[in-house]
């Protein structure tokens, strides 16, 4: 195994010309353009500590796409699940496979087996960020309007992984975030305050301030996995911040609904807005696919970025 390798932890961890390549990348695998198979004879360990429909299904069918194979690992089968240490089970798995995706609770544990792995390390969720996630978003922004630049992006919700990746995001490739957040839920502070640096990015109070001009309106859920016993408290806290028919008039006409799923209609989204002709979750959730591809042909199939 090689020890020159890049690991993807955190969406700045790519520089700008190299998420560039990576959407480039991506958007040829959606038109079915890309016919190579990097990772042919390769295999990539998913390690699950939490739940999962699309983060699962799309490494494992993006690997096989990709001529590889993929190994799904949840913590009832793997010692990890019994407090074998992070560090060992890199150290282990780097024996024997190419990759290791990773979705679990505390950030830390996935910069501690980076750290100790030999091969890449992609972040597949934590209680921190969700870095794929935000490139399937910013790759479907790209196939609606043509590009990113210059779009107004407006987070409506809970300041969680999400709302840190999109502020990594602005960071890095300078289009307009307006994060509206209640007091209580704000994204995490560090992340913010080196992105407000730049002026593209802006945490308010008020969900209408953030949409009003939007090119997209996202929002998430109002308890994350791991929150589920908050979720009468978080009800309270975010009942103004639901998207609705009235929220998205504010953006621009031809605004469009982002959500990464999974969604509960009724509340963080009316059922009229995730259903009705705006919304591009569909496409969104599809996208995960091909930036993971994207992502896996760079890092483990020698794709050059
Ligand atoms: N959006 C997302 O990561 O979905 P899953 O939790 O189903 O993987
Ligand atoms: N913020 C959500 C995203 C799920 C894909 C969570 O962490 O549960």
């Amino acid at each position: 195994m090689s020890t020159a390798h890049r690991d993807f932890l955190q969406i700045t961890d790519f520089s700008p010309a190299e998420l560039n390549e990576l959407f480039v990348l991506a958007e040829q695998m959606c038109a079915g353009a890309y016919k190579k198979k990097p990772l042919a004879g390769k295999t990539l360990a998913m390690i699950f500590m939490k739940s999962s429909t699309r983060t699962r299904v799309s490494f494992e069918v993006g690997t096989y796409q990709l001529g590889g194979h993929a190994l799904f690992l949840s913590p009832r089968d793997v010692q990890l699940g019994r407090g074998e240490p992070v560090a060992d089970t890199a150290r282990v798995l780097s024996r024997y496979v190419d990759g290791i995706m990773i979705r679990t609770f505390a950030h830390s544990d996935v910069v501690e087996l980076a750290k100790h792995a030999e091969v890449p390390v992609i972040n597949g969720l934590t209680d921190l960020v969700h870095p794929c996630q935000v490139l399937a978003d910013i790759l479907t922004i790209r196939q609606t309007f043509g590009t990113h630049h210059g779009k107004r992006v407006a987070w409506i919700g809970d300041g969680n992984n999400m709302a840190n990746s999109w502020i990594n995001a602005a960071r890095v490739l300078g289009f307009e975030l307006v994060l509206a957040c209640p007091e209580t839920y704000s994204p995490n502070a560090e992340f913010l305050s080196k992105a407000s640096a730049n002026g593209n990015v802006r945490l308010v109070r008020d969900p209408a301030e953030a949409a009003d001009g939007a090119d997209v309106i996202n929002t998430d859920v109002w308890a994350s996995m791991g929150q589920e016993e908050e979720q009468a408290i978080r009800e309270k806290a975010f009942k103004n911040f639901t998207v609705d028919a009235k929220l998205m008039k504010r953006a621009n006409k031809d605004a469009i609904f982002l959500h990464c799923l999974p969604a509960h209609r009724g509340e963080e989204v009316s059922a009229d807005v995730i259903d009705g002709p705006q919304s591009r979750v569909w496409d969104e959730a599809e996208n995960r696919l091909h930036i993971q591809k994207a992502i896996m042909a760079a890092l483990m199939g020698g794709e050059k970025l």
